[in-house]
């Protein structure tokens, strides 16, 4: 099953011909409390197992797009023109290749966003799940979010979870064409829960989680293990959520996530995106931790941090993080797409 039969399945009858001259789309970054690591199909960006997130709410990516009125795709981020031979250039030209038609042969795109590209902080989350937004606002497609979901998770898996707000959950799906592996909404409020981002390097990654995903898989022995209690990890999280259980919450996730990261380094060629940064600050939240604070963090595939706290502990961590962005997942947004 390829990602263009996908396409088609989920817009079946749908107009190529845009129905608004421009489409804008707005989608958060998650962060993911169990992670995804490892695809079981490589072109539909199919998880071996269920993921779990927090979305960002304001934290997030804005996309436009439209028809371009010359021959080829036009990119901007941030209103500055990107070239198109680049490799943010590159893959956004190709996922756009599934919706080009008779009608719409480029597009105008310009996408701008909170989040440092390819640097482990979501970005391509963001970006693919607000460009679905904003191409289902163009086209006037009207689509249900699961079917959202599936087409932001053919961009970029931990995408399909963008969608939604709050807690969201990525269900593995069993079908060979993933119709059945969407986000689907928790839809638990926690309004003192935080998310603080500590940006050590915005620099992109030196191995693309597609790649190093792959090496994990078929290279560590500790992939099976990590997959195998990350099932466990989920149904215990899920009800440490209903239960607003902070300290089981953050604990799951902070295990999770160096579950993950220990299945890189168990690679071969070993993988291992923390930098010497990284590392100094993971020791300063165990540290909090000793002395009874109740702080945690997980990591992607990056080098930078993520923190999940609640809200009466915000001072410490403004005083030992200096910098850092605290997000409020749960802020009033009318909508993470526009209809
Ligand atoms: O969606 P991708 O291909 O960028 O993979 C993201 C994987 C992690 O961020 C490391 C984990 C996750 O579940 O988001």
């Amino acid at each position: 099953m390829k990602r263009d039969d996908v396409v088609k399945d989920v817009l079946l009858e749908k107009s190529q011909k845009p129905s608004n001259s421009e489409g804008k789309g707005y989608a958060s970054a998650n962060v993911a409390l169990i992670k995804y690591w490892g695809k079981r199909d490589l072109d539909l960006n199919l998880p071996y197992s269920t993921s779990l997130s927090i979305s960002l709410s304001h934290y997030g990516t804005q996309t436009v797009i439209k028809q371009s009125t010359i021959d080829h795709d036009q990119i901007f981020i941030n209103n500055q023109p990107v070239e198109l031979d680049t490799q943010f250039s590159r893959r956004l030209r190709k996922y756009l290749d599934l919706f080009r038609n008779d009608v719409i042969k480029f597009f105008h795109i310009n996408t701008e966003s909170s989040v440092p590209i390819a640097a482990g902080v979501a970005s391509s989350a963001s970006g693919f799940a607000a460009l679905v937004n904003a191409l289902n606002q163009f086209f006037g497609w009207d689509l249900e979010e699961k079917y959202l979901s599936i087409l932001a998770r053919l961009g970029s898996g931990s995408a399909c979870r963008s969608i939604w707000p709050g807690f969201v959950e990525w269900q593995v799906g069993h079908e060979p064409n993933g119709m059945d592996s969407y986000g689907v909404p928790l839809y638990d409020e926690w309004s003192e829960f935080r998310v603080g981002l500590l940006l050590i390097e915005k620099k992109e990654k030196p191995i693309s989680s597609r790649e190093a995903m792959k090496r994990t898989v078929s290279t560590s022995p500790f992939y099976k293990p990590w997959q195998d209690h990350a099932k466990k990890q989920l149904e215990e999280i899920k009800q440490a959520i209903s239960a607003r259980n902070f300290t089981k919450v953050g604990s799951i996730a902070e295990q999770n996530s160096i579950g993950m990261h220990a299945t890189m380094y168990t690679s071969w060629p070993p993988i291992m995106y923390s930098l010497e940064k990284t590392f100094t600050l993971i020791k300063r939240v165990w540290q909090l931790r000793k002395r009874g604070n109740s702080i945690y963090f997980t990591q992607d595939a990056g080098p930078n941090l993520k923190l999940l706290f609640l809200e009466d502990d915000t001072a410490i961590i403004q005083k030992n993080f200096p910098g850092i962005i605290i997000i409020n997942p749960f802020t009033q947004m009318e909508s993470t797409h526009a209809k």
